[in-house]
C-alpha cells in the first residue's frame, strides 16, 4: 500500500504535463540543423545556403515545413537538403517550432 502513495503523485505529475512538450525548436536545432545550417543558420560550410539573408525562410511554412520533412534540393544546388535533417523521428510539428526560431534570428553574423 505505501507503494501506491508513492506511485499516484509521479503518475499525476505525467498527466499534468502540458501535450507534446511544446516542441523547442532552438534544441531542435541545435541537434539536427546546426552541423550544416550553422548556429545562426548562416550556412556551416560551402554549397549550405545563408536560410535567414537569402530570402528563403520567407516562404509560406507548408513549403518550407514540406522541405524539411521530405528534403530538398534545388536546381544547381551542390548539395541536398536531407529529409528530416537526417533525424527520423522529427515531426512536422518540431519542424514547425525550427522555423519559429529561425524566423526569429534578425541576422546572421558571419
Ligand atoms: C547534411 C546537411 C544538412 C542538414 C543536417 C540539414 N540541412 Fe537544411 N539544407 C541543407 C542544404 C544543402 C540546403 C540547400 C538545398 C538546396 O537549396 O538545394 C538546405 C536547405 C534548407 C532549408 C531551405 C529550404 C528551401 O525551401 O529553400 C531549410 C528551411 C532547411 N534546410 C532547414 C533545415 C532543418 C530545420 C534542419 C534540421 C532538422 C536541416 N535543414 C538540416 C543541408 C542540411
Amino acid at each position: 500500500m505505501k507503494m501506491n502513495v508513492l506511485l499516484i503523485p509521479s503518475f499525476l505529475l505525467l498527466v499534468a504535463t502540458p501535450p507534446a512538450f511544446a516542441a523547442d525548436g532552438k534544441a531542435l536545432f541545435e541537434s539536427n540543423c546546426v552541423s550544416c545550417h550553422g548556429d545562426h543558420a548562416q550556412g556551416a560550410f560551402p554549397g549550405v545556403p545563408d536560410l535567414v539573408n537569402s530570402g528563403r525562410l520567407k516562404q509560406p511554412d507548408s513549403v518550407l515545413i514540406g522541405h524539411i520533412m521530405n528534403g530538398f534540393q534545388s536546381s544547381g544546388a551542390p548539395m541536398a537538403m536531407p529529409a528530416k535533417g537526417g533525424d527520423s523521428s522529427l515531426t512536422p510539428e518540431d519542424a514547425k517550432a525550427i522555423l519559429v526560431y529561425l524566423r526569429g534570428m534578425s541576422h546572421s553574423p558571419k
